[in-house]
């Protein structure tokens, strides 16, 4: 191996830069030339590559986002976008590429890997929805700016005796809902994962309401099929049945932008680390992730597209603790 390039793709996450830092340094480690291909599979397909010497990825691993840039590139779901990053790749006689992004970059990690290129995988996506892996780069740091929001949100419902529908981001995923609802003492959680009806939601709201709680938070999953402004209607509709007013918050990408904690940059390290030694010894089609605390590898063939469950006894536990 002498060559290989690097991608960031699909929503950015805290503790890319970290992945991407330790491709380079431990590709160049090796002897090998790195290249950077900016704003994902656009990129790829437009030839938008960036030799990267250790120097150029000095200062990032504590930057979120992404420096390379990220981009959702539906021309690349195309034969013929495939076949123009193709030419790009071999143009440059790259012999490998890295593709740092979540279930969708996976998926077109999968296509160029079943079109006979090498590639390597790194699982990062706020949404920790991708099968084969415990949690992914950006969870964890999602995840406390979610709580510091939650924190917040409870000091001055409190002082308000109000209610607050907080919705978080997650797709189809109501992984950050639950873990931000379990870790903020949320009322309760709306995820997508579990049905809830509206009724027996406010009647359990007006429950704590009478049950004295100054405040409730109801943590609400992007995904779940009511989602926080179809709830907040229905609750001002029904105003009289919640005990307290109503407000909404929608995090949304505020989740996305911090700065990456010291769970996701060691993550981030350490799979950067895996994915460069999973090309060295020849492998292709496979994303290096977490799994039973161990750094390992999930093949996209196992991993893209597949649900990833949510554990139930979890969404149990976080009914039984908003007593
Ligand atoms: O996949 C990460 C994510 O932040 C999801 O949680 C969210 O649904 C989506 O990306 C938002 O996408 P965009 O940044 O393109 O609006």
């Amino acid at each position: 191996m002498k060559r290989i390039a690097v991608l960031t793709s699909g929503g950015d996450a805290p503790g890319m830069n970290a992945a991407i830092r330790a491709v380079v340094r431990t590709g160049i480690d090796r002897g090998w030339d790195v290249y950077g291909v900016h704003h994902g599979y656009k990129g790829l397909m437009t030839g938008d590559f960036h030799l990267l010497g250790a120097r150029d990825v000095g200062g990032i691993i504590q930057l979120g986002g992404t420096v390379l840039g990220s981009a959702r590139a539906p021309e690349f779901k195309t034969a013929d976008g495939r076949r123009e990053a193709l030419r790009e790749l071999n143009q440059r006689g790259i012999e490998a590429l890295v593709v740092i992004g979540g279930n969708g970059s996976q998926t077109g990690a999968y296509e160029l890997h079943q079109l006979g290129f090498p590639v390597v995988g790194i699982g990062s996506t706020i949404d920790n929805d991708l099968f084969g892996a415990d949690i992914t780069i950006g969870v964890d740091t999602a995840l406390n700016i979610a709580l510091e929001a939650i924190d917040r949100l409870k000091v001055t419902a409190s002082s308000h005796q109000r209610a607050f529908l907080v919705e978080t981001m997650g797709r189809n995923s109501g992984y950050l809902a639950l873990m931000a609802g379990i870790a903020g003492g949320a009322e309760a959680v709306v995820l997508p994962e579990f049905k809830t009806e509206p009724e027996l939601l406010a009647d359990e709201i007006r429950q704590a309401y009478e049950r004295g709680k100054a405040h409730a938070i109801i943590v609400v999953a992007e995904g779940a099929s009511l989602d926080a402004n179809e709830l907040a209607h229905y609750f001002a509709e029904h105003e009289e049945k919640l005990g307290f007013s109503l407000r909404v918050t929608q995090l949304g990408h505020v989740q996305r932008g911090g700065m990456p904690g010291a769970f996701d940059r060691t993550l981030a390290t350490r799979l950067g680390a895996k994915a460069v030694a999973c090309l060295d010894a020849g492998d292709s089609g496979v994303i290096a992730v977490q799994r039973a605390g161990e750094i390992t590898t999930v093949t996209h063939e196992d991993a893209v597209g597949k649900p990833k469950p949510l554990d139930a006894e979890l969404y149990e536990l976080a009914r039984v603790l908003a007593k």
